[in-house]
């Protein structure tokens, strides 16, 4: 069997890029490459966005990751930030676009760079780690956690109603007609790389992850493609389980490379000594033939 195994290295860094691997010959395919994590892009104004964008360009980046998110005028790693963006969902069910239509003109300025982009579809430290939005309301939010592993619970990955508002979102995302390349989102081959299932999926119920997350992870990803069909656009994890400690596998639990739906397994990770892992979880992908890639650390 072929194997897809690749080391694609992404941070979630400043507006600076961390990493100096060699991108591969450029051929178009995401065999490899390098990139950098940014949840507020979108919100960047022209003039710097153009900046950064172009320098990333230089350097030879191929992918930029960025969450659906809305944003709130603040200074973000040291770069002062002015607009709001509603989130998607200020109350569940309902959308407001207007963070997907600013998401849609990064998505042309990265397209103009040779620059493509991994999409999270929703923030999994929602639940009142890094914000507690609409869905940590309607299903449960536990204030912010101090602390790793997060072991506090919520009802998220497991009522139904929940399972189904999210795939709702996912639904809406993916139908959302892209105004600058004129096809829906889970079409546009043009930026997307791929979509992330959510950013850290239960981090903030990581006691529940080996008893909800197969049925979740399999679900949302079978959710994802079913609009992406054939298309080469990648289902990737996110970062299973958040990056609290490496060791304990939660980004490369053997049960996320069985599941048909999902491509692309993101490692994330920042501590330890990684040379005691990688080993295994490249097995891993080199048996089912998933690619993996470290998406931060
Ligand atoms: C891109 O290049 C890599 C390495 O040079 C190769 O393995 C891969 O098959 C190529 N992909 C495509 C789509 O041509
Ligand atoms: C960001 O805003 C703060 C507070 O208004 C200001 O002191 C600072 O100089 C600004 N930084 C940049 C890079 O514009
Ligand atoms: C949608 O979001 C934008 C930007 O935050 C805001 O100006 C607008 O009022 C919102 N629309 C609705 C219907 O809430
Ligand atoms: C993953 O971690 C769990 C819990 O520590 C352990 O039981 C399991 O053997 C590990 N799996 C692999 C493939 O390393
Ligand atoms: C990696 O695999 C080796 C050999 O099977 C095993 O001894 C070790 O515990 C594994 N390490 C981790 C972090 O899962």
């Amino acid at each position: 069997m072929a194997s897809l195994i690749s080391l694609a290295l992404l941070a979630l860094s400043p507006l600076s890029a961390l990493c100096s691997s060699q991108p591969n010959s450029a051929n178009g395919s995401d065999d490899m490459f390098w990139g950098t994590s940014s949840y507020y892009a979108h919100g960047l104004d022209k003039a710097t966005r153009t900046v950064w964008l172009d320098g990333l360009q230089r350097d030879g980046a191929r992918i930029v990751r960025i969450w659906i998110n809305g944003i709130s005028p603040g200074t973000y790693k040291g770069t002062n930030i002015t607009v709001t963006i509603s989130n998607l969902e200020e109350t569940v069910g309902i959308f407001n676009d207007t963070v997907l239509d600013a998401i849609d003109d990064l998505f042309m300025e990265g397209h103009t760079r040779g620059i493509k982009f991994i999409v999270s579809i929703h923030d999994g430290n929602a639940f009142g780690q890094n914000a507690c939005d609409a869905y940590c309301t309607e299903f449960g939010g536990f204030g912010p956690a101090s602390g790793t592993p997060i072991t506090l619970g919520n009802s998220f990955y497991t009522d139904p109603t929940a399972v189904a508002a999210f795939d709702n979102r996912i639904a809406h995302i993916m139908n959302y007609q892209s105004p600058n390349f004129g096809k829906p989102r889970a079409q546009l081959t043009e930026a997307i790389a791929a979509f992330d299932i959510e950013n850290e999926p239960m981090i903030q119920a990581i006691t529940q992850l080996d008893s909800v997350g197969p049925t979740w992870f399999y679900g949302r990803a079978k959710q994802v493609k079913k609009y992406i069909g054939s298309a080469p656009i990648a289902v990737s994890t996110g970062g299973a389980g958040g990056s609290g400690n490496i060791y304990q596998n939660w980004s490369w639990r053997p049960w996320l490379f069985t599941c048909p739906e999902i491509d692309w397994i993101a490692l994330h990770g920042y501590d330890g000594d990684w040379t005691q892992w990688v080993p295994n979880a490249t097995a891993l992908a080199a048996q089912y033939d998933k690619k993996l890639f470290v998406e931060e650390w």
